[in-house]
């Protein structure tokens, strides 16, 4: 049974509005991966569990057609909105069944998406679409993210750190694949030619506005406003006052530095 997180029209306007594409260290790393054992130039990419395509359209410069894939009709209907990419499209179906031809992939991405599927049937599923040295490419950012301000980066990270506390309970049991850097994922990948990475540190300047917006895009604080809608809203306000508190300033506009720690599994099917 798939997990449906992800269904809300709202929830998807803020993943399109708040969430990361993968930084370009992990782009430059799935990339030389995939040169060294694909000719180029590179055919065709799928991204599984794609949400509203901020890394599809990455993948648009280097393929001659990228398909991006998710289950959730909002995600995909907000990732259409995106123009100006015309080798680019979109499906609605389940990671575990992609339509597209056997041995027709070269490059499979999920971003931030592996862990909600079904690894056994899913890898399944990219053994049949994957060509023969065709590559995988699994990567997440860590829930746990430090931010950074001046010299307040402790406090900041106080307060980031109550949060992720308060979420906790109502974390899907599915993120702690996330937690321990995808280590049973990678290792249920029936390839010899494998690698784990762990601790890609993207740096990243946005408006605490942008901060408090990306945790609202969490799947923790969507189950939290649906279980006790008024506390959730109230952390959020909450929150807000006390990094506005420690960063002697009024404005949600000023910038913080949020550090992502990501995991990147890449992985390439014999020839
Ligand atoms: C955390 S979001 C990541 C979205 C996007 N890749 C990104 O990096 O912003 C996870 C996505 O996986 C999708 N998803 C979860 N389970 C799925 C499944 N079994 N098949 C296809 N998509 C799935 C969700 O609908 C959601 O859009």
């Amino acid at each position: 049974m798939a997990t449906r997180l992800f269904e809300g029209k709202e929830h998807a306007s803020y993943y399109q509005k708040f969430r990361f594409e993968p930084s370009q260290e992990i782009l430059d790393l799935i990339f030389s991966y995939v040169d060294e054992r694909l000719p180029k130039p590179h055919e065709f990419a799928v991204d599984v569990g794609c949400g509203t395509g901020k890394g599809t359209r990455m993948l648009a410069p280097y393929f001659k057609k990228v398909l991006g894939t998710d289950i959730s009709v909002a995600q995909v209907e907000e990732a259409k909105k995106e123009l100006g990419c015309p080798n680019v499209t979109y499906s609605i179906c389940p990671a575990e069944g992609v339509p597209v031809a056997d041995a027709s992939v070269d490059l499979l991405t999920a971003s931030a998406a592996v862990h909600w599927f079904d690894i056994e049937k899913f890898l399944k599923e990219v053994n049949r679409i994957l060509k023969p040295g065709g590559c995988l490419a699994f990567s997440s950012y860590l829930f746990h993210m430090e931010v950074h301000y001046k010299d307040r980066s402790e406090q900041m990270n106080n307060i980031f750190s109550n949060v992720e506390d308060i979420l906790s309970p109502f974390q899907h049991e599915k993120v702690n694949h996330v937690k321990t850097g995808y280590k049973e994922i990678f290792e249920a990948i029936p390839y010899t030619d494998k690698k784990r990475i762990e601790s890609v540190i993207t740096k990243i300047q946005i408006p605490l506005a942008g901060l408090l917006g990306l945790i609202q895009t969490f799947s923790s604080f969507q189950t939290y406003l649906r279980t006790e809608p008024e506390k959730a809203k109230e952390m959020i306000k909450t929150t807000e006052q006390r990094f506005l508190q420690i960063m002697g300033t009024s404005s949600i506009d000023t910038e913080v530095e949020v550090w992502l720690h990501n995991i990147l599994v890449l992985a390439s099917k014999p020839k």
